[in-house]
């Protein structure tokens, strides 16, 4: 309430102020009473009613308070004569901690001067909290405290006086600490006392509150923050996360790899809480030697290499313990599992059964034992093996990685006389690793190839009267063995076809296959003939081949022609007798000689020489015939010796002679006889050596012919078709006198009379070879014997 201010000028008045039943007389003293802190405007009393003074006076008589202090707490409204509160008043603060607190001021009022003293007690309110000198207090107590023990606290200060003070405390619920008051001197301190032991790793830090309670109504309180620090004891071991921690790393990890990192924990603070880890079997082993554990960190790392293969895991006790001086401790399990890596390839070996192995040998047998290893765990273990293709061999798997190499297809030392093979053993890794092994297989010899000739039919040629001793013919066969079963030895094959004594003919060297000659061949009697050479190498049981070897004896100039009956060579005389009219181209006589050798060896020609004679005779070169060249005169002699020379065409020529004396006699009765001999037909054949060089100069044409027919014969096999394809063909050689005919199946040879030899041959098959100059007879191993036929001077062949 606010009264009216306009009464800054107005007189001082002196007035009684009754107050209620406190009202003193004329003395001039009142007194009121007033609470602190009460509002402005408040109304304390009625000092002009107090002091009986009129209210309309008191503004003229300038009624006024006046008061000691600069603060004017008190003042009068002049309208209505109420004291009222001016200021506001803090008892506290005028009077302390005074129980008894009063304002005095004066009122003074004018005409009549008059002097008031007024009194007022200050009445104290509630109005102070109860306060402490700091917001918190921290108390620091040992985990390990026992109960009972009391820790004094602040005490509460409240500016309030009487029962306004401090009254009473308080503590937050807590379940460690009770509060007891305790006496010092008159106020009341508070204590704390311990009611459980503390654990600091359950609650490290108590905070309470503290409240102070005042005795005002309604009472007021302050409080205060109670920290209590709970100080740690080592009462606690370091544990482990785990009490087994499993892990697992691969082998061959780098050094110093971070396997596993243990974590204990000590729930104790400082060096108390202070974990270090280490293996608690140092010592025990390799285990610890291949790994190192971080005292700080309890980081696992292997300090070396870490192999599969040699172990696979690893059992490792640990401890952890605190850093007290009497340490804590407590232990844990690291198992630690290896991974393998494929780092191992296979590995293979091999066990040799047989160190080399016959050609012979069967399908399925084993030569070797192969064994596979891996080191490697896992697929990383797992092995599969190979060989190389294309080798007569296999791998039998007998059981896991054991395998038997055994033999699957035929063997051939001739063709392949070793094998290298490989084995090739490959593992499940990823990626896999494989190893290669190679055996080599020796293939040995086995008697399984003949001696083998370079030829099927061996033609040898020999002239007649070679020396005794000679090499004819050096024969070889080749043997695809090796060793002894590849040395051959020659010998003769002896049948019994063979009519002739080979072994005075013939040797043979057994190691070399040197034929040597026993005998100077004579041509005349021997012209061919035929054995067999068997080559047999020194297997067991030994292998032999034969071979046919057909010897031809060449023609030698080595026999002189032979003059023949009636006429007979140097020595003695013959004579013949001409009539004297003979006409020119008379025949006088015909000279026939032979040569026992072939061929040109054999062609004779006739000379004739006339010593003292005057040119009438003249003979036929070829046909040894004697003509006259002209009529007889009467200067001619009546006897005319003559002289033939007979010379073969041999190189050197061989020649013989023949001396006659023809006699020229006047009546031709005499020689009558002479003629009968000498056959008419003989003329067409006069000139047989001139046959023989047309046959020699038609050999080839006369060769193709006949292989025409043998063409011919082979469509048409009639006895008409033989005819008209079976012209007579004669064959002469430098080396001797050969005559065929064409091939048939049967043939028929004849020769006749005239015929001076024959060596005609049947041949009973296909014709043979363009050179073929071997005629034998049935095909079997013969030989032919030279015929000397006489009373011919014909040198060839008919056929029919
Ligand atoms: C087998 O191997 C050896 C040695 O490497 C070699 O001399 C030989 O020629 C090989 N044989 C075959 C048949 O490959
Ligand atoms: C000679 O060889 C032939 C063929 O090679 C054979 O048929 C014959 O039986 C052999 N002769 C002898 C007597 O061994």
């Amino acid at each position: 309430m606010h009264l009216p201010s306009g009464t800054g000028s107005v007189w001082m008045f002196l007035l009684f102020v009754l107050l209620d039943r406190q009202w003193e007389a004329v003395s001039g003293q009142l007194s009121y009473s007033v609470s602190e802190e009460v509002n402005l405007g408040t109304v304390v009393g009625n000092i002009a009613k107090d002091l009986n003074i009129n209210v309309q006076d008191l503004e003229s008589r300038m009624f006024q308070i006046v008061s000691g202090s600069k603060r004017k707490y008190l003042e009068v409204n002049l309208k209505t004569g109420v004291l009222y509160v001016n200021e506001r008043i803090d008892r506290e603060e005028l009077c302390g901690d005074e129980s008894q607190c009063s304002l005095s001021v004066e009122a003074v009022i004018n005409n009549p001067l008059k002097l008031y003293r007024i009194e007022i007690n200050i009445l104290d309110v509630n109005d102070n909290s109860p306060s402490f000198l700091s917001k918190s207090q921290i108390i620091n107590i040992t985990e390990s405290t026992a109960a009972g023990a009391r820790f004094p606290l602040h005490p509460s200060h409240d500016a309030d006086v009487g029962k306004n003070t401090v009254n009473s405390y308080k503590l937050s619920h807590n379940e460690y600490f009770s509060l007891v008051d305790s006496q010092k001197g008159e106020s009341v301190s508070p204590e704390l006392v311990l009611q459980k032991v503390l654990d600091r790793e359950k609650q490290s830090v108590v905070r309470l509150t503290l409240t102070a309670v005042d005795g005002g109504s309604p009472a007021k309180s302050g409080s205060i923050i109670i920290i209590v620090n709970v100080l740690d004891s080592n009462d606690n071991a370091p544990v482990f996360s785990q009490t087994l921690y499993k892990t697992s790393v691969y082998e061959n990890v780098k050094i110093g790899t971070s396997i596993i990192t243990l974590n204990a924990t000590d729930l104790d603070a400082g060096l108390n809480g202070q974990v270090s880890y280490s293996f608690s079997d140092v010592g025990r082993g390799k285990q610890t030697d291949l790994f190192a554990i971080d005292e700080k960190t309890g980081a696992v790392t292997n300090k070396k290499n870490i192999d599969f293969e040699e172990n696979n895991a690893f059992e490792i006790r640990v401890q952890a313990s605190d850093g007290a001086s009497s340490p804590l401790t407590s232990h844990a399990k690291l198992l630690i599992e290896v991974l393998d890596v494929n780092d191992h390839a296979p590995e293979i070996s091999v066990t040799s059964l047989l160190n080399t192995v016959k050609e012979d040998t069967s399908i399925g047998t084993a030569i070797a034992l192969v064994s596979v290893l891996d080191k490697d765990g896992g697929k990383n273990g797992m092995v599969t093996c190979k060989i190389s293709n294309n080798v007569p061999f296999k791998l039998d798997s007998n059981y896991k990685n054991y395998y038997s190499l055994v033999v699957d297809g035929p063997l051939d030392r001739e063709s392949a006389s070793e094998y290298n093979i490989s084995i090739t053993a490959t593992d499940e890794g990823s990626p896999p690793l494989s190893s290669t092994s190679v055996i080599t297989v020796h293939v040995s010899d086995v008697n399984d190839n003949k001696p083998l000739f370079t030829e099927t039919t061996i033609n040898v040629y020999v002239k007649e009267n070679s020396p005794v001793g000679a090499v004819i013919k050096t024969v070889s066969a080749f043997d695809a063995d090796i060793d002894q079963n590849s040395q051959v030895r020659f010998s003769f094959l002896h049948d019994n076809s063979n009519s002739l004594p080979l072994s005075t003919m013939v040797n043979i060297n057994s190691e070399t296959g040197d034929i040597i000659s026993l005998q100077s061949f004579n041509y005349e009697e021997l012209k061919t003939f035929q054995f067999k050479v068997q080559a047999t190498d020194s297997g067991v049981p030994p292998l032999s081949s034969n071979v046919t070897v057909n010897v031809f004896i060449l023609d030698e100039n080595d026999n002189s022609p032979a003059v023949l009956a009636p006429y007979s060579e140097h020595g003695s005389v013959n004579s013949e007798n001409i009539p004297y009219s003979a006409e020119a181209g008379y025949f006088v006589a015909k000279i026939r000689a032979v040569d026992a050798d072939s061929g040109y060896n054999a062609l004779l020609s006739y000379h004739l020489s006339e010593p003292k004679g005057n040119n009438l005779f003249r003979i036929g070169t070829s046909t040894g015939e004697i003509r006259t060249k002209r009529r007889m005169s009467d200067n001619d002699l009546k006897t005319h010796p003559l002289l033939v020379l007979v010379s073969d065409n041999g190189e050197p020529s061989l020649s013989a002679t023949v001396s006659i004396d023809v006699v020229v006699v006047e009546s031709t009765a005499d020689i009558q006889t002479q003629f009968r001999h000498v056959p008419i037909k003989e003329e067409s054949f006069s000139d047989l050596n001139l046959y023989l060089l047309i046959a020699i100069v038609s050999v080839s044409v006369v060769f193709l012919l006949s292989l025409i027919s043998l063409i011919a014969v082979k469509c048409h096999r009639t006895d008409g078709s033989f005819s008209r394809y079976s012209a007579p063909m004669i064959t002469t050689h430098p080396d001797g006198s050969w005559s065929y005919s064409k091939a048939t199946q049967q043939y028929d040879v004849c020769f006749s009379s005239d015929t001076l030899k024959s060596d005609v041959v049947v041949f009973p098959g296909p014709f043979p070879p363009v050179d073929a100059e071997l005629i034998s007879i049935n095909g079997g191993d013969t030989f032919t014997r030279t015929q000397t036929l006489p009373n011919t001077d014909k040198v060839g062949h008919i056929l029919q």
